[in-house]
């Protein structure tokens, strides 16, 4: 593609030196408007006209002559209407190429048409040789505006329109993606950013802020702004920014304390898909923060058997009566930690103890129970750890007994997931297998230390006796010599 720009550059490069282009005395403009045709109409508002630029700009001929024979000449470069990629190719000789937006004073980027082709925009479509789109799809051919005016169709407030003429219309995708979906600007409409955007406020995400406008890729693609690991820096452009965030009151440390939690590390660090990013709980475009009520769906997409547990606990129904969002309260939304045992009990710490301080109240003592339990569970397999240990360095086999250590963590699993039954007693018969099977494993360490010694002392015995018996024999010998 580039190959072909860079031949078409020095073709066009006469036509488009600028005292071809410049409408200093635009007969074409002249002519045409006196037509009162529908181009020079559109034109009269266009960035273009206004930069001085003529319909020779786009179209080639030659802008100072009368004769519309001369004028729309191929002898003058006249190229007609340029028609499919030829459109792009007509945009991307000035906005692909540094020198000429400089002779005309622009600063403007010129990646444009580079972007644009190497999107998922820029492949030849299904059902044409032709690119999916080209420049005038999103900026039309006449009345171009500059993209900060509200009147371009890729202000911001238009911006979802202009991708939905597409993207919401199920005869157009289906001839070219079948398996795309085409409720992103309904969805849109129902978030926050849409339902802002759709009462004229630019500021809120639309669809290029989170895509691209020419550089869009396929969200599967690592390089798409919303593919997970990218997705979060994508958001927290607009989301840490104080500056951008500041009317809306809301506050703007959600990256900085994502990025510090589990998920955050788990996806940003280590590249674990499973993790969450921004979007697995806000959703795509129906960006909202969760309810109150469907936090704990929204966790439990990953963590099923916690939100189940959760569901069927005490606290199910006496937190939708306070209204206490769900899996939130105690482990909060953005910068959630990994669980440890401190959160259990009535330390000043622990998280019951945030609710639960009448000394009295079941919730109290269950909070005090569970966490009692669960570290009478940690000690035992703390003990027995150092049991084996001392047996392996004594040298004897401890491979047995180091399996059961595995079935205590499998446990230890269990009982941290069992936490959110908020039920004493299903949570003390889990932690009660473990103690089991802990205290199975603690026998089997003392036995094999036993061993240990009892080997030893056996060896020493023998060692003695055989000894003893030597000396005997000795003694024995040097009697016989002597007689
Ligand atoms: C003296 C009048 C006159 C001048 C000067 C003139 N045009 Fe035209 N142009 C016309 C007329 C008349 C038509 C034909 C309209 C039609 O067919 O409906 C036309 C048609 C066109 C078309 C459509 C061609 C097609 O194939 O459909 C384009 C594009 C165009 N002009 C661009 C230009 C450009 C660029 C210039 C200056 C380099 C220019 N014109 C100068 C009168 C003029
Ligand atoms: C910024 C580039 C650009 C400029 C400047 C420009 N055009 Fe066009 N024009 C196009 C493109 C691209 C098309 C192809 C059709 C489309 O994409 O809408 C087109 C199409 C046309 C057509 C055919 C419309 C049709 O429906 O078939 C006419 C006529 C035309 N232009 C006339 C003009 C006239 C007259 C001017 C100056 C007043 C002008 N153009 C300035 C880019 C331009
Ligand atoms: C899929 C829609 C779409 C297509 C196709 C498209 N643009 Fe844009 N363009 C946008 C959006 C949206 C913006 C607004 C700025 C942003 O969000 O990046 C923009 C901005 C611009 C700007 C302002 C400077 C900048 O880069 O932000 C220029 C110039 C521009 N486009 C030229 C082009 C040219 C030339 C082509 C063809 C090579 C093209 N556009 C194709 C959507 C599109
Ligand atoms: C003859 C050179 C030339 C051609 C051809 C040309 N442009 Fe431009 N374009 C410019 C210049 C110069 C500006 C003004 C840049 C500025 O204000 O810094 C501009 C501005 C724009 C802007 C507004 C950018 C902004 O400031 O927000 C858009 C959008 C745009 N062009 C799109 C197109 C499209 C689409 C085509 C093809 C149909 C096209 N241009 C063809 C030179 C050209
Ligand atoms: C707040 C950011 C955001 C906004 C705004 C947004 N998108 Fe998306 N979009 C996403 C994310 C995230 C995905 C899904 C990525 C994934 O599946 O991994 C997505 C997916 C898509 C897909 C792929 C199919 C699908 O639905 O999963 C298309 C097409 C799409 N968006 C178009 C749009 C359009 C059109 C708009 C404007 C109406 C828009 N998007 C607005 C973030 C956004
Ligand atoms: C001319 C119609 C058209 C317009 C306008 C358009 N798109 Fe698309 N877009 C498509 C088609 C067709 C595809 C599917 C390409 C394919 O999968 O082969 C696509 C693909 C996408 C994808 C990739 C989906 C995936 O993961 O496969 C995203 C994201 C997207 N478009 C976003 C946008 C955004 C954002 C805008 C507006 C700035 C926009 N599109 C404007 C037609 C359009
Ligand atoms: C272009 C800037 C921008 C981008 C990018 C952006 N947002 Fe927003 N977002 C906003 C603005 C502005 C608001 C409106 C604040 C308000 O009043 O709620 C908002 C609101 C929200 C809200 C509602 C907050 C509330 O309590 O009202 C959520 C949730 C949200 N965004 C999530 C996201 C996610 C997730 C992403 C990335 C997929 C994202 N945003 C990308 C600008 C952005
Ligand atoms: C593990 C799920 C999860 C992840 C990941 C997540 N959020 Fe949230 N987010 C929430 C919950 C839950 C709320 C609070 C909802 C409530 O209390 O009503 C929230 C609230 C918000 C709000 C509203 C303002 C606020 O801070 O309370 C914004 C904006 C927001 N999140 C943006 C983001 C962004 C940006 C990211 C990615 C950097 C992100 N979220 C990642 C679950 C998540
Ligand atoms: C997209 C899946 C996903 C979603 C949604 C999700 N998580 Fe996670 N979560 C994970 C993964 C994966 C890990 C393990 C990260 C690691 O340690 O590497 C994790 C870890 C955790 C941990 C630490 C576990 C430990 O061993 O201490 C807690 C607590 C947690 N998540 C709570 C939540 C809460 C609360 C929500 C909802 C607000 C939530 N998660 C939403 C996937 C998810
Ligand atoms: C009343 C407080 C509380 C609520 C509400 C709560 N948790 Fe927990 N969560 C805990 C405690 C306490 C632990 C375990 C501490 C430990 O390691 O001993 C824990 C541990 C976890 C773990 C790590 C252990 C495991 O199962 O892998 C995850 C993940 C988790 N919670 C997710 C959730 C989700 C999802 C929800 C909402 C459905 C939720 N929590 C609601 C207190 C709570
Ligand atoms: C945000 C406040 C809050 C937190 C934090 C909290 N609880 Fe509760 N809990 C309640 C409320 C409200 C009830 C309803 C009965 C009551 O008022 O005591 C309840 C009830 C219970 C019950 C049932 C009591 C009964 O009467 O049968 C148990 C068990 C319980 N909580 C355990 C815990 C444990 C364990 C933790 C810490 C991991 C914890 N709670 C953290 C608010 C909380």
């Amino acid at each position: 593609m580039k190959r072909k720009l860079l031949l078409i550059i020095p073709i066009f490069f006469f036509y488009f030196n600028p005292s071809n282009v410049l409408a200093a005395d635009d007969q074409c403009y002249t002519c045409h408007s006196a037509l009162e045709d529908k181009e020079s109409k559109l034109f009269a508002g266009d960035i273009h006209f206004k930069k001085g630029i003529s319909c020779s700009g786009c179209h080639g001929g030659d802008n100072s002559s009368e004769d519309n024979e001369v004028a729309m000449s191929k002898a003058k470069g006249f190229i007609g209407v340029p028609k499919g990629d030829k459109i792009t190719e007509v945009c991307a000789k000035c906005h692909a190429s540094e020198k000429m937006m400089k002779s005309f004073g622009s600063k403007l980027p010129v990646n444009q048409y580079d972007n644009l082709i190497n999107s998922v925009h820029g492949k030849s479509s299904t059902v044409s040789s032709t690119r999916i789109v080209n420049c005038t799809t999103c900026h039309t051919a006449h009345g171009i505006k500059s993209v900060k005016d509200p009147l371009s169709p890729v202000y911001a407030t238009n911006i979802p329109k202009t991708c939905s003429k597409c993207h919401g219309d199920a005869n157009y995708m289906r001839t070219y993606n079948p398996s795309l979906a085409i409720d992103q600007y309904t969805k849109y409409l129902t978030s926050v950013h849409g339902k802002l955007n759709s009462k004229g406020d630019p500021k809120p995400a639309q669809c290029a802020s989170c895509h691209g406008s020419h550089d869009i890729k396929p969200v599967k693609d690592i390089k798409s702004k919303v593919y997970p690991v990218n997705l979060p820096y994508t958001c927290s452009k607009c989301h840490s920014n104080k500056e951008y965030m500041a009317q809306y009151k809301i506050p703007t440390d959600q990256f900085e304390k994502y990025a510090r939690s589990v998920h955050g590390k788990a996806l940003l660090e280590k590249n674990d898909p499973g993790a969450p990013a921004c979007n697995s709980c806000h959703g795509n475009h129906g960006a909202a923060p969760p309810g109150v009520e469907s936090i704990s769906q929204v966790c439990g997409t990953c963590h099923a058997l916690n939100a189940e547990l959760f569901s069927g606990s005490p606290h199910k129904a006496a937190f939708e009566k306070k209204g206490y969002p769900e899996c939130e309260t105690c482990h909060s939304n953005h910068e959630i930690v990994t669980a440890t045992n401190k959160m259990l009990g009535v330390d000043k710490g622990a998280v019951c103890f945030r609710c639960h301080q009448d000394q009295n109240s079941n919730g109290y003592k269950s909070s005090l129970m569970m966490r009692s339990l669960i570290d009478s569970l940690d000690d035992t397999k703390q003990s027995a750890i150092v049991l084996i240990n001392e047996a392996e360095q004594k040298g004897m086999d401890v491979t047995e007994v180091k399996f059961k250590l595995r079935d205590i963590n499998q446990v230890k699993l269990e009982t941290r997931t069992q936490v959110h039954s908020f039920d004493p007693k299903k949570f003390k018969d889990i932690v009660d297998k473990g103690l089991v099977i802990s205290a199975d494993a603690t026998a089997d360490a003392k036995l094999a230390i036993h061993e240990y010694y009892f080997r030893r002392v056996g060896l020493g015995v023998s060692v003695f006796l055989i000894s003893l018996l030597a000396f005997g024999l000795f003694l024995f010998l040097r009697k016989i010599e002597k007689k």
